[in-house]
């Protein structure tokens, strides 16, 4: 069988947006303005299509549940191309993420995690495909210890280990000696870190900034810095999955670490200008349509 350029072990959440003026303080209630919309999220999820729609052949090893949430998310995948013959269905629901967006495009989120939490044992054709790739990405919405699991096979097979650290918790020791590179944003380096320096535990870390750009540092090299591109941020949902995949995209098609990391960014600052998750991520052709505009 053909290799496969990124497998993703992760969630798959239908996502309920609720736009909101501003997200309530505790105790308070506020009133949605508009209808709830509903889409197709989960980090895994996002990350997968992220990476397909950069242009590469990518894979979502996860868990839906048999309700229309599932089929929606099935459909979605389809559609973007994203290889589903790893996707179980789960004797529980679908993942849920409701999700608040204020005015100025920042969000809250909370994840049920339904059939994301059945997600504890890998086949071995799930693990085939994980040895069958090039780049595997992982993120925090399913048991650890399958991330783990997938990692060590990964690892053994000379297929680099990618890990979004989201949401933030602990983790146990042996997961550091997997990964080769860890993603994370501000909050969660912190959280992560308690104190220790981030390189002890990986060779390599990436550090979302938001509307800063996006910094890469490593044990062997010197630090990389990339700017944020201008955009006009309407939902931040989902714009960490996009640089994610797109970044694990693009270590997969051979790229070194600075146009990797401006591609990623690239996507991700398109992926604020739009409401909702998937809807958000870019395509490859619009991906490099900004860094030609950023003279990039
Ligand atoms: O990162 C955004 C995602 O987080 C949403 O799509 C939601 O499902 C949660 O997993």
């Amino acid at each position: 069988m053909a290799a496969t350029d990124v497998v993703v072990v992760g969630s798959a959440n239908a996502d309920l947006i609720l736009s909101v003026d501003r997200t309530p303080r505790p105790g308070e209630t506020v009133l949605a303005l508009g209808d709830a919309c509903r889409s197709a999220g989960g980090k895994g999820l996002n990350q997968a299509v992220a990476a397909a729609r950069a242009g590469a052949t990518t894979a979502l090893v996860g868990a839906v549940g048999d309700d229309d949430a599932g089929r929606m998310l099935r459909a979605v995948l389809h559609g973007s191309t994203v290889d589903t013959a790893c996707l179980r269905t789960a004797d529980l629901p679908t993942g849920l993420a409701v999700i608040t967006v204020a005015a100025d495009g920042e969000n809250s989120i909370v994840v049920v995690a339904g059939a994301n939490s059945g997600l504890t044992e890998l086949t071995d054709a799930d693990l085939e495909a994980v040895t069958r790739a090039h780049v595997l990405l992982g993120q925090l919405e399913i048991p650890v210890e399958t991330f783990g699991v997938a990692a060590a096979a990964a690892r053994s097979n000379g297929c680099m280990v990618l890990l979004n650290a989201a949401p933030a918790r602990e983790l146990p020791d042996s997961i550091w000696p997997l990964v080769d590179v860890l993603i994370v944003n501000e909050p969660e380096a912190a959280e992560i870190a308690h104190g220790r320096d981030l390189l002890e535990l990986v060779p390599a870390v990436v550090t979302t900034l938001g509307a800063a750009g996006a910094r890469y540092t490593s044990r062997n090299h010197d630090d990389i810095d990339v700017p944020a591109l201008r955009a006009r941020a309407v939902d931040t949902t989902g714009a960490g999955d996009t640089f994610c995949g797109v970044f694990a995209a693009s270590l997969a098609l051979d790229m070194p670490i600075l146009p990797a990391m401006q591609r990623a960014a690239a996507a991700a600052a398109a992926a604020v200008e739009r409401p909702g998750a998937v809807p958000s991520i870019p395509t490859r052709d619009e991906i490099e349509h900004r860094l030609r505009e950023a003279g990039r």
